[in-house]
Protein backbone atom coordinates (compact mmCIF):
# COMPACT_ATOMS: atom_id res chain seq x y z
CA UNK A 1 0.00 0.00 0.00
CA UNK A 2 1.34 3.35 -0.93
CA UNK A 3 1.09 6.20 1.62
CA UNK A 4 0.79 10.10 1.88
CA UNK A 5 1.96 12.83 3.53
CA UNK A 6 -0.82 15.32 4.31
CA UNK A 7 0.02 18.02 1.62
CA UNK A 8 0.12 15.01 -1.12
CA UNK A 9 -3.09 13.86 0.04
CA UNK A 10 -4.36 17.15 -0.76
CA UNK A 11 -2.42 17.54 -3.70
CA UNK A 12 -4.07 14.15 -5.19
CA UNK A 13 -7.89 15.70 -3.92
CA UNK A 14 -6.73 18.92 -6.25
CA UNK A 15 -6.07 16.51 -8.90
CA UNK A 16 -9.15 14.11 -8.51
CA UNK A 17 -11.68 17.67 -8.97
CA UNK A 18 -9.79 18.73 -11.64
CA UNK A 19 -10.25 15.41 -13.35
CA UNK A 20 -14.02 15.17 -12.97
CA UNK A 21 -16.70 16.42 -15.36
CA UNK A 22 -17.81 18.82 -12.78
CA UNK A 23 -16.51 21.12 -10.02
CA UNK A 24 -18.70 21.85 -7.96
CA UNK A 25 -19.70 25.71 -7.49
CA UNK A 26 -17.34 25.89 -10.77
CA UNK A 27 -18.67 27.17 -14.29
CA UNK A 28 -17.81 24.80 -16.86
CA UNK A 29 -15.57 25.27 -19.95
CA UNK A 30 -17.54 22.61 -22.60
CA UNK A 31 -14.11 20.69 -24.25
CA UNK A 32 -12.42 22.01 -27.40
CA UNK A 33 -13.67 18.70 -29.39
CA UNK A 34 -17.10 19.46 -27.51
CA UNK A 35 -17.46 22.24 -30.27
CA UNK A 36 -17.71 20.47 -33.56
CA UNK A 37 -20.86 18.48 -34.79
CA UNK A 38 -20.99 15.22 -32.48
CA UNK A 39 -20.31 12.04 -34.69
CA UNK A 40 -23.87 11.16 -35.76
CA UNK A 41 -25.14 7.04 -35.49
CA UNK A 42 -27.05 6.41 -39.24
CA UNK A 43 -30.43 6.55 -38.75
CA UNK A 44 -31.22 5.10 -42.12
CA UNK A 45 -28.43 3.34 -45.02
CA UNK A 46 -25.84 3.92 -46.33
CA UNK A 47 -27.18 3.28 -49.85
CA UNK A 48 -25.00 4.32 -52.56
CA UNK A 49 -25.85 6.99 -56.45
CA UNK A 50 -24.34 7.60 -59.28
CA UNK A 51 -22.00 5.16 -59.93
CA UNK A 52 -19.82 6.93 -62.45
CA UNK A 53 -16.77 5.67 -64.52
CA UNK A 54 -14.07 6.94 -61.43
CA UNK A 55 -16.34 7.96 -58.29
CA UNK A 56 -19.19 6.66 -56.41
CA UNK A 57 -21.83 8.95 -54.01
CA UNK A 58 -22.25 7.34 -50.70
CA UNK A 59 -25.96 8.98 -48.89
CA UNK A 60 -26.70 8.20 -45.86
CA UNK A 61 -29.14 9.81 -42.79
CA UNK A 62 -28.32 10.86 -39.71
CA UNK A 63 -31.05 12.56 -36.93
CA UNK A 64 -29.22 15.61 -36.25
CA UNK A 65 -26.86 17.56 -38.77
CA UNK A 66 -23.21 16.75 -39.36
CA UNK A 67 -20.22 16.97 -42.08
CA UNK A 68 -20.41 13.40 -43.72
CA UNK A 69 -16.77 11.66 -43.64
CA UNK A 70 -16.24 7.63 -45.37
CA UNK A 71 -13.27 6.00 -45.56
CA UNK A 72 -12.21 3.77 -48.61
CA UNK A 73 -10.02 1.75 -50.10
CA UNK A 74 -9.28 -1.43 -52.39
CA UNK A 75 -7.68 -3.38 -49.20
CA UNK A 76 -8.63 -1.35 -46.51
CA UNK A 77 -10.92 2.17 -45.99
CA UNK A 78 -7.60 4.06 -45.43
CA UNK A 79 -8.68 7.07 -47.83
CA UNK A 80 -11.20 9.56 -46.25
CA UNK A 81 -13.26 12.04 -48.01
CA UNK A 82 -15.40 14.68 -46.96
CA UNK A 83 -18.66 16.02 -47.19
CA UNK A 84 -18.78 19.28 -48.21
CA UNK A 85 -20.59 22.21 -47.48
CA UNK A 86 -22.43 22.65 -44.37
CA UNK A 87 -23.26 20.14 -41.58
CA UNK A 88 -26.07 18.18 -43.22
CA UNK A 89 -28.89 15.17 -41.62
CA UNK A 90 -28.92 14.38 -45.71
CA UNK A 91 -25.84 12.85 -46.67
CA UNK A 92 -23.84 12.68 -49.57
CA UNK A 93 -19.97 12.07 -50.07
CA UNK A 94 -18.36 11.33 -53.63
CA UNK A 95 -15.63 8.98 -53.22
CA UNK A 96 -13.63 10.64 -56.26
CA UNK A 97 -10.62 8.71 -58.15
CA UNK A 98 -11.44 5.29 -58.40
CA UNK A 99 -10.03 2.44 -60.24
CA UNK A 100 -12.82 1.55 -63.17
CA UNK A 101 -14.46 -1.72 -62.34
CA UNK A 102 -12.50 -2.53 -59.17
CA UNK A 103 -13.94 -4.12 -55.65
CA UNK A 104 -13.79 -1.34 -52.46
CA UNK A 105 -14.30 -1.00 -48.92
CA UNK A 106 -15.65 1.86 -47.35
CA UNK A 107 -17.23 3.07 -44.13
CA UNK A 108 -18.90 5.42 -42.97
CA UNK A 109 -18.17 7.63 -39.93
CA UNK A 110 -20.48 6.94 -37.13
CA UNK A 111 -20.93 3.27 -38.11
CA UNK A 112 -18.04 0.12 -37.95
CA UNK A 113 -19.64 -1.53 -40.59
CA UNK A 114 -17.66 -1.98 -43.70
CA UNK A 115 -18.91 -2.70 -47.14
CA UNK A 116 -17.83 -3.63 -50.27
CA UNK A 117 -18.74 -2.19 -53.62
CA UNK A 118 -17.61 -2.83 -57.03
CA UNK A 119 -17.08 0.83 -59.13
CA UNK A 120 -18.20 1.29 -62.55
CA UNK A 121 -16.45 -0.25 -65.38
CA UNK A 122 -15.39 3.07 -67.97
CA UNK A 123 -17.47 4.45 -71.05
CA UNK A 124 -18.07 2.25 -73.83
CA UNK A 125 -15.90 -0.98 -71.93
CA UNK A 126 -17.64 -4.23 -73.27
CA UNK A 127 -18.24 -5.76 -69.47
CA UNK A 128 -19.43 -7.83 -68.51
CA UNK A 129 -22.27 -5.88 -66.29
CA UNK A 130 -24.63 -8.04 -64.09
CA UNK A 131 -27.45 -5.19 -63.48
CA UNK A 132 -30.63 -6.28 -61.56
CA UNK A 133 -34.51 -4.17 -62.50
CA UNK A 134 -36.86 -4.06 -60.13
CA UNK A 135 -39.69 -1.52 -58.25
CA UNK A 136 -43.14 -1.22 -57.15
CA UNK A 137 -42.11 -2.03 -53.59
CA UNK A 138 -44.67 -0.15 -51.57
CA UNK A 139 -45.13 -1.12 -48.05
CA UNK A 140 -46.97 -4.57 -48.20
CA UNK A 141 -46.66 -6.70 -45.04
CA UNK A 142 -43.31 -7.98 -45.71
CA UNK A 143 -43.24 -8.76 -49.82
CA UNK A 144 -40.92 -6.21 -50.00
CA UNK A 145 -38.71 -6.90 -47.50
CA UNK A 146 -38.35 -10.99 -49.42
CA UNK A 147 -37.92 -8.97 -52.89
CA UNK A 148 -34.99 -7.30 -51.35
CA UNK A 149 -33.73 -9.94 -49.67
CA UNK A 150 -33.36 -12.14 -53.21
CA UNK A 151 -32.31 -9.30 -55.17
CA UNK A 152 -29.26 -8.84 -52.70
CA UNK A 153 -28.59 -12.39 -52.50
CA UNK A 154 -27.95 -11.94 -56.51
CA UNK A 155 -24.75 -9.43 -55.68
CA UNK A 156 -25.21 -7.62 -58.83
CA UNK A 157 -22.94 -4.66 -59.93
CA UNK A 158 -26.18 -2.03 -60.55
CA UNK A 159 -29.84 -1.91 -59.80
CA UNK A 160 -32.42 -0.18 -61.10
CA UNK A 161 -35.81 1.07 -59.95
CA UNK A 162 -38.87 1.67 -61.83
CA UNK A 163 -40.12 3.87 -59.30
CA UNK A 164 -43.06 3.29 -56.71
CA UNK A 165 -41.06 2.50 -53.51
CA UNK A 166 -43.12 3.73 -50.14
CA UNK A 167 -46.92 4.28 -50.57
CA UNK A 168 -46.86 8.07 -49.23
CA UNK A 169 -43.73 10.05 -49.91
CA UNK A 170 -45.13 12.23 -46.90
CA UNK A 171 -44.28 8.75 -44.04
CA UNK A 172 -41.06 9.14 -42.45
CA UNK A 173 -41.95 5.45 -41.19
CA UNK A 174 -42.64 3.94 -44.43
CA UNK A 175 -39.28 5.51 -45.89
CA UNK A 176 -37.40 4.09 -42.64
CA UNK A 177 -39.13 0.47 -43.17
CA UNK A 178 -38.35 0.89 -46.80
CA UNK A 179 -34.51 2.01 -46.26
CA UNK A 180 -34.15 -1.06 -43.43
CA UNK A 181 -35.39 -3.32 -45.91
CA UNK A 182 -33.28 -2.51 -49.12
CA UNK A 183 -30.42 -1.94 -46.48
CA UNK A 184 -28.35 -4.99 -47.39
CA UNK A 185 -28.57 -4.93 -50.64
CA UNK A 186 -27.92 -1.22 -51.31
CA UNK A 187 -25.06 -0.52 -48.92
CA UNK A 188 -23.16 -2.88 -51.56
CA UNK A 189 -25.26 -2.09 -54.90
CA UNK A 190 -25.38 1.29 -56.49
CA UNK A 191 -29.85 2.51 -57.43
CA UNK A 192 -30.86 4.28 -60.21
CA UNK A 193 -33.96 4.62 -59.41
CA UNK A 194 -37.25 6.61 -61.27
CA UNK A 195 -39.98 9.32 -59.82
CA UNK A 196 -42.95 7.06 -59.25
CA UNK A 197 -46.50 8.58 -59.07
CA UNK A 198 -45.96 7.63 -54.90
CA UNK A 199 -42.94 9.81 -55.08
CA UNK A 200 -44.71 12.80 -56.29
CA UNK A 201 -48.04 12.53 -53.15
CA UNK A 202 -45.31 14.82 -51.38
CA UNK A 203 -44.65 16.77 -54.47
CA UNK A 204 -41.50 14.36 -55.06
CA UNK A 205 -39.47 16.32 -51.60
CA UNK A 206 -38.63 13.30 -49.99
CA UNK A 207 -37.63 11.72 -52.95
CA UNK A 208 -35.36 14.89 -54.48
CA UNK A 209 -33.65 14.71 -50.56
CA UNK A 210 -32.75 10.88 -50.83
CA UNK A 211 -31.94 9.84 -54.65
CA UNK A 212 -32.04 12.89 -57.21
CA UNK A 213 -29.39 15.09 -58.13
CA UNK A 214 -28.86 18.68 -56.20
CA UNK A 215 -30.86 21.08 -58.61
CA UNK A 216 -31.19 18.93 -61.20
CA UNK A 217 -34.44 17.13 -62.50
CA UNK A 218 -35.19 13.57 -62.24
CA UNK A 219 -34.76 13.01 -65.50
CA UNK A 220 -31.16 12.23 -66.59
CA UNK A 221 -28.94 9.24 -68.42
CA UNK A 222 -25.77 7.27 -66.69
CA UNK A 223 -22.88 5.46 -68.98
CA UNK A 224 -22.15 2.69 -68.04
CA UNK A 225 -19.43 0.26 -69.16
CA UNK A 226 -21.68 -1.10 -72.51
CA UNK A 227 -24.50 1.01 -71.64
CA UNK A 228 -26.41 4.24 -71.78
CA UNK A 229 -29.38 4.39 -69.28
CA UNK A 230 -31.97 7.20 -69.76
CA UNK A 231 -33.83 7.88 -66.79
CA UNK A 232 -37.48 9.29 -67.74
CA UNK A 233 -39.23 11.01 -65.34
CA UNK A 234 -42.98 9.70 -66.66
CA UNK A 235 -44.64 11.86 -63.59
CA UNK A 236 -42.98 15.22 -64.05
CA UNK A 237 -44.47 17.42 -61.89
CA UNK A 238 -43.24 20.58 -64.23
CA UNK A 239 -45.75 18.69 -66.70
CA UNK A 240 -48.35 19.01 -64.23
CA UNK A 241 -48.53 15.29 -63.29
CA UNK A 242 -50.49 14.30 -60.49
CA UNK A 243 -50.06 10.96 -58.63
CA UNK A 244 -52.72 9.95 -60.44
CA UNK A 245 -51.92 11.49 -64.25
CA UNK A 246 -48.44 11.13 -65.85
CA UNK A 247 -46.73 14.23 -67.09
CA UNK A 248 -43.54 14.43 -69.54
CA UNK A 249 -42.88 18.15 -70.61
CA UNK A 250 -41.51 18.95 -73.82
CA UNK A 251 -38.02 20.26 -71.86
CA UNK A 252 -37.50 16.58 -71.14
CA UNK A 253 -38.56 14.81 -74.29
CA UNK A 254 -36.21 17.68 -75.96
CA UNK A 255 -33.36 16.58 -73.65
CA UNK A 256 -34.12 12.75 -74.15
CA UNK A 257 -33.49 13.55 -78.02
CA UNK A 258 -30.06 15.35 -77.88
CA UNK A 259 -28.99 13.42 -74.91
CA UNK A 260 -29.83 10.49 -77.54
CA UNK A 261 -27.55 12.44 -80.01
CA UNK A 262 -24.44 11.85 -78.01
CA UNK A 263 -24.45 8.23 -77.52
CA UNK A 264 -22.35 5.82 -79.79
CA UNK A 265 -23.99 3.59 -82.51
CA UNK A 266 -22.75 0.63 -80.95
CA UNK A 267 -23.85 1.53 -76.96
CA UNK A 268 -26.85 -0.49 -75.54
CA UNK A 269 -29.49 2.16 -74.83
CA UNK A 270 -31.98 1.80 -72.13
CA UNK A 271 -35.12 3.44 -70.84
CA UNK A 272 -35.72 3.65 -67.07
CA UNK A 273 -39.56 5.15 -66.56
CA UNK A 274 -42.50 4.02 -63.97
CA UNK A 275 -44.96 4.14 -66.41
CA UNK A 276 -44.04 2.58 -69.66
CA UNK A 277 -44.87 2.92 -73.36
CA UNK A 278 -46.89 -0.28 -72.60
CA UNK A 279 -48.63 -2.50 -70.41
CA UNK A 280 -51.90 -4.83 -70.01
CA UNK A 281 -53.57 -5.48 -66.51
CA UNK A 282 -56.45 -8.04 -66.48
CA UNK A 283 -58.78 -4.82 -64.97
CA UNK A 284 -57.23 -1.14 -65.93
CA UNK A 285 -57.54 1.62 -63.71
CA UNK A 286 -57.30 4.87 -64.10
CA UNK A 287 -54.24 6.52 -64.88
CA UNK A 288 -53.13 2.50 -65.35
CA UNK A 289 -51.96 0.95 -68.86
CA UNK A 290 -49.69 2.52 -71.10
CA UNK A 291 -48.29 6.36 -70.92
CA UNK A 292 -49.25 8.41 -74.16
CA UNK A 293 -46.84 10.52 -73.22
CA UNK A 294 -44.17 8.28 -72.80
CA UNK A 295 -45.00 6.57 -76.04
CA UNK A 296 -44.64 10.09 -77.71
CA UNK A 297 -41.23 11.01 -75.92
CA UNK A 298 -39.90 7.34 -76.85
CA UNK A 299 -40.96 7.45 -80.33
CA UNK A 300 -38.88 10.74 -81.17
CA UNK A 301 -35.92 9.05 -79.52
CA UNK A 302 -35.90 6.09 -81.56
CA UNK A 303 -35.82 8.27 -84.46
CA UNK A 304 -32.04 9.90 -82.94
CA UNK A 305 -30.78 6.13 -81.60
CA UNK A 306 -31.78 2.79 -81.92
CA UNK A 307 -33.82 1.74 -77.78
CA UNK A 308 -32.79 -1.79 -77.07
CA UNK A 309 -35.27 -1.97 -74.08
CA UNK A 310 -37.46 0.08 -72.02
CA UNK A 311 -37.89 -1.13 -68.33
CA UNK A 312 -41.25 0.07 -66.44
CA UNK A 313 -43.30 -0.48 -63.29
CA UNK A 314 -46.49 1.11 -62.44
CA UNK A 315 -48.33 -2.17 -62.93
CA UNK A 316 -47.78 -4.68 -59.82
CA UNK A 317 -47.06 -7.59 -62.14
CA UNK A 318 -44.30 -9.00 -64.56
CA UNK A 319 -44.90 -8.47 -68.31
CA UNK A 320 -42.24 -8.67 -71.21
CA UNK A 321 -43.37 -8.01 -74.53
CA UNK A 322 -42.51 -6.28 -78.17
CA UNK A 323 -44.67 -3.98 -79.57
CA UNK A 324 -43.75 -2.02 -83.08
CA UNK A 325 -40.35 -2.86 -82.65
CA UNK A 326 -39.78 -1.87 -79.12
CA UNK A 327 -38.96 -4.43 -76.11
CA UNK A 328 -40.45 -3.54 -72.72
CA UNK A 329 -40.66 -4.72 -69.72
CA UNK A 330 -43.18 -4.05 -66.62
CA UNK A 331 -41.47 -4.86 -63.53
CA UNK A 332 -43.83 -3.97 -60.76
CA UNK A 333 -43.60 -6.96 -58.55
CA UNK A 334 -41.22 -5.66 -56.00
CA UNK A 335 -43.39 -5.88 -52.98
CA UNK A 336 -47.01 -4.24 -53.58
CA UNK A 337 -49.69 -5.77 -53.87
CA UNK A 338 -49.85 -8.10 -57.04
CA UNK A 339 -52.24 -7.81 -59.70
CA UNK A 340 -53.47 -9.78 -62.71
CA UNK A 341 -51.93 -9.16 -66.21
CA UNK A 342 -53.33 -10.08 -69.64
CA UNK A 343 -51.18 -11.70 -71.71
CA UNK A 344 -53.39 -12.42 -73.95
CA UNK A 345 -52.61 -8.77 -75.71
CA UNK A 346 -50.93 -8.90 -79.25
CA UNK A 347 -47.64 -8.12 -78.61
CA UNK A 348 -46.99 -9.78 -74.87
CA UNK A 349 -44.68 -12.13 -75.37
CA UNK A 350 -45.19 -13.21 -71.49
CA UNK A 351 -47.03 -12.08 -68.22
CA UNK A 352 -46.98 -13.31 -64.88
CA UNK A 353 -48.44 -12.25 -61.52
CA UNK A 354 -45.33 -12.85 -59.00
CA UNK A 355 -43.20 -10.83 -56.85
CA UNK A 356 -40.06 -11.12 -59.16
CA UNK A 357 -36.99 -8.86 -60.34
CA UNK A 358 -35.06 -9.42 -63.50
CA UNK A 359 -30.77 -9.71 -63.72
CA UNK A 360 -29.53 -8.62 -66.97
CA UNK A 361 -26.26 -9.40 -68.17
CA UNK A 362 -24.47 -7.45 -70.54
CA UNK A 363 -21.28 -8.03 -72.53
CA UNK A 364 -20.21 -6.55 -75.62
CA UNK A 365 -23.01 -6.67 -78.27
CA UNK A 366 -24.67 -8.96 -76.22
CA UNK A 367 -27.53 -8.83 -73.77
CA UNK A 368 -29.36 -11.18 -72.18
CA UNK A 369 -31.27 -12.14 -68.71
CA UNK A 370 -33.36 -13.78 -66.63
CA UNK A 371 -37.07 -13.00 -64.52
CA UNK A 372 -36.75 -14.72 -60.85
CA UNK A 373 -39.55 -15.36 -58.16
CA UNK A 374 -38.40 -14.49 -54.64
CA UNK A 375 -37.57 -18.24 -54.49
CA UNK A 376 -34.69 -17.73 -56.26
CA UNK A 377 -36.94 -20.17 -59.77
CA UNK A 378 -36.34 -18.20 -62.96
CA UNK A 379 -39.69 -17.66 -64.12
CA UNK A 380 -38.91 -16.27 -67.36
CA UNK A 381 -35.73 -15.84 -69.61
CA UNK A 382 -34.45 -13.37 -72.55
CA UNK A 383 -32.07 -12.29 -74.72
CA UNK A 384 -32.07 -8.27 -75.93
CA UNK A 385 -29.29 -8.46 -78.68
CA UNK A 386 -26.99 -10.61 -79.76
CA UNK A 387 -24.27 -10.77 -82.40
CA UNK A 388 -21.88 -13.34 -84.15
CA UNK A 389 -18.71 -12.15 -81.74
CA UNK A 390 -18.47 -13.83 -78.29
CA UNK A 391 -18.53 -11.66 -75.42
CA UNK A 392 -14.92 -10.87 -74.51
CA UNK A 393 -13.22 -12.31 -77.32
CA UNK A 394 -10.21 -10.66 -78.38
CA UNK A 395 -10.26 -7.83 -81.13
CA UNK A 396 -8.43 -9.88 -83.80
CA UNK A 397 -10.75 -12.50 -84.09
CA UNK A 398 -14.30 -10.52 -84.24
CA UNK A 399 -12.73 -8.33 -87.25
CA UNK A 400 -14.70 -8.56 -90.30
CA UNK A 401 -13.22 -9.63 -93.45
CA UNK A 402 -11.35 -6.82 -95.09
CA UNK A 403 -13.28 -6.58 -97.83
CA UNK A 404 -15.77 -5.74 -95.06
CA UNK A 405 -14.28 -2.98 -94.04
CA UNK A 406 -13.86 -1.31 -97.67
CA UNK A 407 -17.24 -1.75 -98.21
CA UNK A 408 -19.30 1.56 -96.54
CA UNK A 409 -22.40 0.30 -93.93
CA UNK A 410 -24.48 2.52 -93.00
CA UNK A 411 -25.28 0.00 -90.15
CA UNK A 412 -22.16 -0.75 -88.88
CA UNK A 413 -20.48 2.62 -89.99
CA UNK A 414 -18.91 3.20 -86.43
CA UNK A 415 -15.71 1.82 -86.12
CA UNK A 416 -16.58 0.33 -82.54
CA UNK A 417 -19.59 -1.74 -84.24
CA UNK A 418 -16.78 -2.89 -87.32
CA UNK A 419 -14.71 -4.09 -83.85
CA UNK A 420 -17.64 -5.67 -82.08
CA UNK A 421 -19.42 -7.50 -84.80
CA UNK A 422 -22.80 -5.60 -85.45
CA UNK A 423 -25.37 -5.82 -82.58
CA UNK A 424 -28.74 -7.33 -83.51
CA UNK A 425 -31.68 -6.50 -81.76
CA UNK A 426 -34.53 -9.31 -81.63
CA UNK A 427 -36.72 -6.57 -84.17
CA UNK A 428 -34.07 -6.78 -86.64
CA UNK A 429 -33.85 -10.82 -86.23
CA UNK A 430 -37.63 -10.47 -86.28
CA UNK A 431 -37.39 -8.20 -89.96
CA UNK A 432 -35.12 -10.77 -91.36
CA UNK A 433 -37.36 -13.82 -90.84
CA UNK A 434 -39.83 -11.81 -92.99
CA UNK A 435 -41.68 -9.69 -91.00
CA UNK A 436 -42.42 -6.12 -91.74
CA UNK A 437 -41.76 -3.93 -88.93
CA UNK A 438 -44.28 -1.06 -87.79
CA UNK A 439 -42.91 2.36 -87.78
CA UNK A 440 -41.87 3.86 -84.50
CA UNK A 441 -45.32 4.58 -82.57
FE1 LIG B 1 -47.09 3.59 -59.87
Amino acid sequence: MRHFSARGQALAALLALLACDRLPGVPQRRPAQAQTPALQPLVAGPWLLDPEAGRMTVAWLTQTPSVGRVWYGTVSPDRLATEEGPAVMEHRVILGSLQPQTQYRYRVEGSDDVFVFTSAPQSGVEGPVEVLVYGDNRTNSGDHALVARSAAGEHAQLALHTGDMVVDANEPDLWRVWFQEEHDHLATTPLVPTVGNHEITDNGVAYAKYFQHRDRPAYWSLDYGPLHIDVLDSFETAAGATPHSAGVSDAQKAWFEEDLRKVPKDRHVWVLVHQGPYSHPAHVRPGHGGSEAVRSAIAVGRLVHPIEVVFAGHEHFYERGEIDGLQYFVLGGGGAPLEDPDPSFPGVQTAQKALSYAMVEVCGCHARGVVKDIAGKVIDSFRLATCAAPCGAPAQEVLPPLAALEVPDAGAGDAGQRRRGRRRSRAEETSDAGVTESPPQ
